[in-house]
């Protein structure tokens, strides 16, 4: 995961440089705009880069687990929303968010809000990004937020329990309309995007990943590979009479029938 203090540092430097006022101030906001984009672009590993990339332009975002603040950051530095509501369980982990927004001149466009989940969000969001946390934390933030809030746009980036994520969002009649594989620094990550709307999936698709297309990618075969490899080694190491025995052979042929 991207953790970078030289960004604030450099972040620091370009704010700074903008400084004078005269009459060339307005380009040199936007050069600063610009240099800052890059830069967060820049610094936005393959994780973030790929969840930032399922966004879509809308009025607000609600970045939960905010943290380190680059996805908030994103947000509104490409203008993919008016406004960001920033969320975080900890006060500290906003903090950094607050921070990292206030330096970058953007804080204007963010709310932050000290909340488990989007339990205390009243307001309308159109989109809700929950990124880096367990799969059953997930879980338990979109059981537990407002109704009102399940017609949003999720951008789920579970770092495990990925078949108990589908399955809970299957029961919450949210549809999976992408449920990709992402490689960044030595590590597979799912990312799952989901609205309302019903959809059926199979064992397979729970198991797997919910939307057939997504198998295409280099990074979800090789993720395949991987899995066959290891499932097939723990199966050579069980009890072939055992329940897990038979549960493990079902998730192998489920697998393979993914192979492109
Ligand atoms: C590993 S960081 C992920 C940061 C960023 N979203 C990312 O993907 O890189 C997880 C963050 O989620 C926050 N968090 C964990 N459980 C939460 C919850 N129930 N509600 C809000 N924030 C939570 C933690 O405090 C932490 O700041």
């Amino acid at each position: 995961m991207t953790k970078d203090s030289d960004l604030d540092t450099e972040l620091r430097g370009v704010v700074k440089s903008q400084s004078p006022l005269n009459c060339a101030r307005q380009t040199k906001i936007l050069e600063h705009n610009m240099l800052i984009t890059n830069k967060i672009q820049k610094r936005m590993d393959a994780r973030l880069n790929a969840i930032a990339g399922h966004l879509r332009p809308s009025a607000v975002i609600a970045d939960v687990g905010c943290d380190h603040g680059y996805l908030s950051l994103f947000v509104l530095t490409s203008n993919i929303a008016n406004k960001v509501v920033c969320i975080d369980i900890s006060p500290k982990c906003l903090q950094k968010t607050k921070d990292l927004l206030t330096r970058t001149n953007k804080v204007d466009g963010a709310e932050f809000l000290v909340s488990d989940g989007l339990k205390d969000v009243t307001q309308h969001v159109d989109q809700v990004i929950i990124a880096g946390m367990g799969g059953r934390n997930i879980c338990d933030i979109l059981e537990n937020a407002p109704k009102h809030l399940l017609s949003a746009y999720f951008v789920l980036q579970p770092m495990n329990n990925i078949t108990y994520v589908r399955r809970t969002l299957n029961q919450l009649g949210m549809c999976i309309t992408h449920d990709e594989i992402v490689f960044d620094k030595n590590k597979y990550y799912h990312i799952i995007c989901a609205q309302r709307g019903k959809q059926v999936l199979t064992l397979n698709q729970i198991r797997c990943g919910a939307v057939v297309e997504d198998y295409r990618s280099a990074d979800y075969q090789r993720w395949l590979q991987l899995k066959i490899a290891k499932v097939s080694n723990i199966l050579e190491h069980i009890n072939s009479d055992s329940l897990r025995y038979i549960e493990m052979t079902e998730y192998l042929q489920s697998l393979k029938k993914c192979i492109f």
